[in-house]
C-alpha cells in the first residue's frame, strides 16, 4: 500500500492497481471509456483526465503509475473543463439514439455526459450518418454511437486471440469495421456488445427485447461449463431475458462467452411441469408409491447425474439416500469430459456441467463408470435407476428395472422414462457451485418456480418420508 492523495486527502491505495481503480475503492469517482481491468491501457478516449501535482499539463488517469507522494487533483475547473471539451467531441457525432438504444439506462456514454458532460452541444452541422450493418453472425455495428474506444479490437486481440475488426480511416472518417469480408462468429460476441462502453455494439439476440430497467436482478453463476463464470440474471415477467457479466476481479471473471450467455430458452420454454408415466402426464400421487415400493424391494439403486445441482440438493440426495438402508450407487460423472476438462478458448472448458467438481468433493461419485452402471441395470443386479437432469445412458435396456428421469424440461428421456419427476432449475432456488478450481460459489434464486414444483432434493426428502410414514403405519398397526 502507499499513500497518495486525491484533491488534497491523503488516502491508502494499492499500488499494484490501476489509478482509476485505486481512487475508485476509496470512494472517489474518475470517468473514464477505453480503460478496461482487464485489458492492456491504450489511452485513447481522453475521458480520464486529471491534474497531476508538479505537473503542468492535464493527464490521463488510466495510464498514470500510482506512486507513493502522488498527489493528484480530480475536482478543478481545469479538470472539468477538459472533461467537458472530451464530452463534447464524442457528442459531436453522436445521435440523440438514446430512447430507441438497447443500451440505455447501462451506457457509460450516458453516465458520463451527465457526470462530466455540458449539457449542451456547440456542433450546428449535420451529424455524420454511416447506417448499420452486421458484423457478425449475432452482432450489429450502429457506427453512429461508436466513440473509437478500440475496447472491441482489443478484446478479441487480446483475450480471443483473433482479429476480425479493426479501426479504419482517420479522425472524423474513423471507423471500427472488418478487416476481412466474413462475418465474426466466435463464442464472444455477447461479451464485445457487453464491453462496448456506448450502444453501437448489439448483441442481436436481445434486441429490443426490453428496456434494462424492467429487470429484476439476482447475482448468479452460468450453468454453461464448469468455469462457473459470475453472473447477474435479468429477469422480467417471471422470464429470463439476459445473463450479463458480473465482475469478479478476485477471480479474474469480467466476461462471458456466448454459449453460457444465450443458454437461456430452456428456462422459459419447454419445461416438463407434471410428473410422468411412460410420457403420459400423471399426479405425484400416482408414481410416488410405484417408487417407494420398488426401493424396498431393490438389491441395488443408482442415482446417476446430478452435476447441475447445487452442491446443497446434492448432500441432501445423499443423506436422504442413505436413510433408505439400502445399497446406493451414485455417480455424477456421465461424460468424459467430466473425469478430465479441456480448456476450449480462455474461459470455457469441454464439461458442459457448473458443478462436477462441486459433486466429487461431496462424493457423489462411485469407483467404477456409467457402463458399470448400465450393465448391472441389464444383469438385473440394480433394479432402480435415477437419472438426475441427464440422458438415460446408451444401452440401458426397458423392462429391466425402473428407471426414474429427474428433468426440469421435456426431453426424450422423459418421454422413454418409466416415471418422469418436474424439479426445479437452478435459477428456481438459490445454492452453490463449485467450479474447475474447487472454488465454491454461492447464486441467488432468479426466477419463481410454479407453485408446489420440488426441487431434486425435496423429492428425495418425500421419498425417505414416504418410506419412514409406511414403517410407523406397520409398527402401529402391529
Ligand atoms: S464499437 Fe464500441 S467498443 Fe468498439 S470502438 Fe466503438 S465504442 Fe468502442
Ligand atoms: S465459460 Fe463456461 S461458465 Fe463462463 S460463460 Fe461460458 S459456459 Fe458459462
Ligand atoms: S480511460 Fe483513460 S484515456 Fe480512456
Amino acid at each position: 500500500m502507499v499513500t497518495i492523495k486525491i484533491d488534497g486527502k491523503e488516502f491508502q491505495v494499492d499500488e499494484n492497481k490501476n489509478l482509476i481503480d485505486a481512487v475508485k475503492e476509496v470512494g472517489e469517482d474518475i470517468p473514464y471509456f477505453c480503460y478496461h481491468p482487464a485489458l492492456k491501457i491504450v489511452g485513447m478516449c481522453r475521458m480520464c483526465l486529471i491534474e497531476i501535482e508538479g505537473n503542468p499539463k492535464i493527464q490521463a488517469a488510466c495510464n498514470t503509475p500510482v506512486k507513493e507522494g502522488l498527489s493528484i487533483i480530480t475536482k478543478s475547473n481545469r479538470v472539468k473543463e477538459a472533461r467537458e471539451g472530451t464530452m463534447e467531441f464524442l457528442l459531436a457525432n453522436h445521435p440523440l439514439d438514446c430512447p430507441v438504444c438497447d443500451k440505455a439506462g447501462e451506457c457509460d456514454l450516458q453516465d458520463n455526459s451527465f457526470s462530466s458532460g455540458k449539457g449542451a452541444s456547440r456542433f450546428e452541422f449535420p451529424k455524420r450518418n454511416v447506417p448499420q450493418e452486421q458484423i457478425g453472425e449475432n452482432l450489429l455495428i450502429n457506427h453512429n454511437r461508436c466513440i473509437v474506444c478500440y475496447r472491441c479490437v482489443r478484446f478479441e486481440e487480446e483475450k480471443v486471440g483473433e482479429s476480425n475488426l479493426g479501426l479504419f480511416e482517420r479522425g472524423y472518417h474513423s471507423l471500427i469495421g472488418l478487416a476481412n469480408n466474413t462475418l465474426i462468429n466466435h463464442n464472444y460476441q455477447g461479451a464485445l456488445s457487453d464491453i462496448c462502453p456506448t450502444g453501437a455494439l448489439l448483441n442481436k439476440k436481445t434486441l429490443f427485447k426490453s428496456r434494462v430497467w424492467w429487470y429484476k436482478t439476482a447475482k448468479s453463476i452460468c450453468h454453461g461449463c464448469s468455469t462457473g463464470c459470475n453472473t447477474e440474471t435479468n429477469v422480467r415477467d417471471n422470464r429470463m431475458y439476459r445473463y450479463m457479466t458480473r465482475e469478479n476481479r478476485e477471480l479474474g471473471m469480467y466476461f462471458l462467452c456466448d454459449k453460457g450467455r444465450f443458454d437461456i430458452d430452456w428456462l422459459n420454454e419447454n419445461r416438463l411441469q407434471t410428473y410422468q408415466e411412460k410420457g403420459i402426464p400423471t399426479e405425484s400421487t400416482k408414481v410416488v408409491p410405484t417408487i417407494i415400493s420398488k426401493i424396498k424391494s431393490a438389491n441395488k439403486i443408482a442415482i446417476i447425474g446430478g452435476a447441475h445441482e447445487s452442491n446443497e440438493n446434492l448432500s441432501i440426495i445423499l443423506e436422504e439416500s442413505k436413510k433408505w438402508k439400502k445399497t446406493v450407487i451414485t455417480e455424477a460423472r456421465v461424460d468424459n469430459s467430466q473425469y478430465s476438462a479441456k480448456q476450449i478458448d480462455f474461459l470455457m472448458t469441454d464439461d458442459s456441467h457448473p458443478n462436477t467438481k462441486g459433486a466429487v468433493d461431496l462424493g457423489f461419485v462411485s469407483t467404477g463408470k456409467i457402463s458399470d452402471i448400465v450393465s448391472e441395470f441389464n444383469k438385473g443386479s440394480i433394479d432402480l435407476l435415477f437419472v438426475i437432469k441427464e440422458s438415460i445412458p446408451e444401452g440401458i435396456q426397458s423392462g429391466k428395472g425402473l428407471v426414474v428421469v429427474l428433468q426440469t424440461n421435456i426431453t426424450a428421456s422423459v418421454k422413454d422414462a418409466d416415471i418422469a419427476v418436474p424439479i426445479k432449475a437452478f435459477a428456481e432456488q438459490s445454492g452453490s457451485f463449485t467450479n474447475k478450481n474447487g472454488v465454491k460459489q454461492d447464486f441467488e434464486a432468479s426466477m419463481n418456480p410454479i407453485l408446489g414444483m420440488p426441487a431434486s432434493s425435496d423429492f428425495f426428502r418425500r421419498l425417505s418420508l414416504e418410506l419412514s410414514r409406511k414403517e410407523e403405519v406397520l409398527v402401529g398397526n402391529n
